[in-house]
């Protein structure tokens, strides 16, 4: 029977460093792209996508994020008694949207540590991984672009992006054939890690949405500790190769990378443009601006 990705599992438990001191007693995965938390735009891709069990992976400032997602009764009856119809509904919808379940890293060892923390709550079927600093703007929505792909190919699939120039020495980048027939899949054969410009084996950048078959886990379980003494999700998925296929896809779509503050900027400014009640004023402030 073809298998289906029914859960989504959200890493949210890094330290955050870079936002620091905003992220000193909260998750940077709160942190508001206009007036919505980063983590938010992720859950929503993913119920968009079919998802409709969320696992969220926490570490320090766990309650921010278990509150956003929780039913907030004193909220909703003040904005009740006050006749706010319009937020409460906005309020109710965050609560409204799924069950989400939580899992504890009591240590940051690490993304693949963050991903192995989830085993007993995804079970032996395949599942998402969604990265929310990776603000992904698309439509349909990139995890749902990888979900049609996953149903033809039932392998693991991992998001990608062309980064021309020395750029891309800040991903991970993929070794991969194309796919005849499909402008945007290619099949791995080896992945590295932030590889200098003339050693990268492909413009391809792995990006933060992953589509993985649950032998992740025993691999992630056997892989030893790389780059920094963390547990690495590439490391685990280049001996994945071993075994399994795994699919490179260029996903259709425009990336922020909300995890650092130039690109969590100009998130704030491209979301901020595509609001009918903010745009006039905002982009009349914009272009008011002596540059
Ligand atoms: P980052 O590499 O962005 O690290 O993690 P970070 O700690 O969140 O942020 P900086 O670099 O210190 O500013 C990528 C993703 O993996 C999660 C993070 O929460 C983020 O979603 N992660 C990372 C964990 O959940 N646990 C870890 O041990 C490491």
């Amino acid at each position: 029977m073809a298998m289906r990705v029914r859960k989504a599992v959200f890493p949210a438990a890094g330290l955050g460093t870079r936002f620091l001191p905003a992220t000193k007693a909260q998750p940077k995965e709160m942190l508001p792209i206009v007036d919505k938390p980063i983590i938010q735009y992720g859950v929503e891709e993913a119920l968009a996508a079919g998802c409709d069990q969320i696992i969220i992976v926490t570490g320090r400032g766990k309650s921010a994020i278990e509150d956003h997602f929780d039913v907030s009764y004193e909220l909703e009856k003040m904005l009740e008694e006050r006749k706010k119809t319009d937020l409460l509904t906005i309020v109710r919808q965050i609560s409204d949207m799924i069950h989400v379940a939580y899992v504890r890293q009591k240590e940051a060892m690490g993304l693949g540590h963050a991903v192995l923390m989830a085993r007993e709550l995804v079970g032996n079927e395949p599942f998402a991984v969604l990265l929310a600093d990776d603000v992904i703007d698309a439509n349909p929505p990139c995890l749902k672009q990888m979900i049609d792909q996953f149903n033809q190919t039932q392998s693991s699939i991992i998001a990608t992006q062309q980064v021309d120039g020395p750029a891309i020495s800040s991903y991970g980048v993929i070794d991969a054939t194309p796919v005849k027939g499909n402008d945007r899949l290619f099949e791995v054969s080896n992945m590295v890690e932030k590889p200098r410009l003339a050693e990268a084996p492909s413009n391809l950048a792995i990006i933060g949405r992953y589509i993985l078959t649950p032998t992740i886990f025993d691999v992630l379980d056997k892989t030893p500790l790389g780059t920094g003494g963390e547990l690495q999700l590439t490391d685990a998925m280049r001996l994945l190769l071993k075994q399994e296929k795994i699919f490179g896809y260029r996903y259709e779509g425009r990336r922020h990378d909300a995890g650092d503050k130039l690109g969590f900027l100009k998130a704030t400014v491209e979301f901020a443009l595509k609001r009918p009640e903010l745009n006039p004023e905002f982009r009349d402030y914009l272009k008011s601006l002596d540059l």
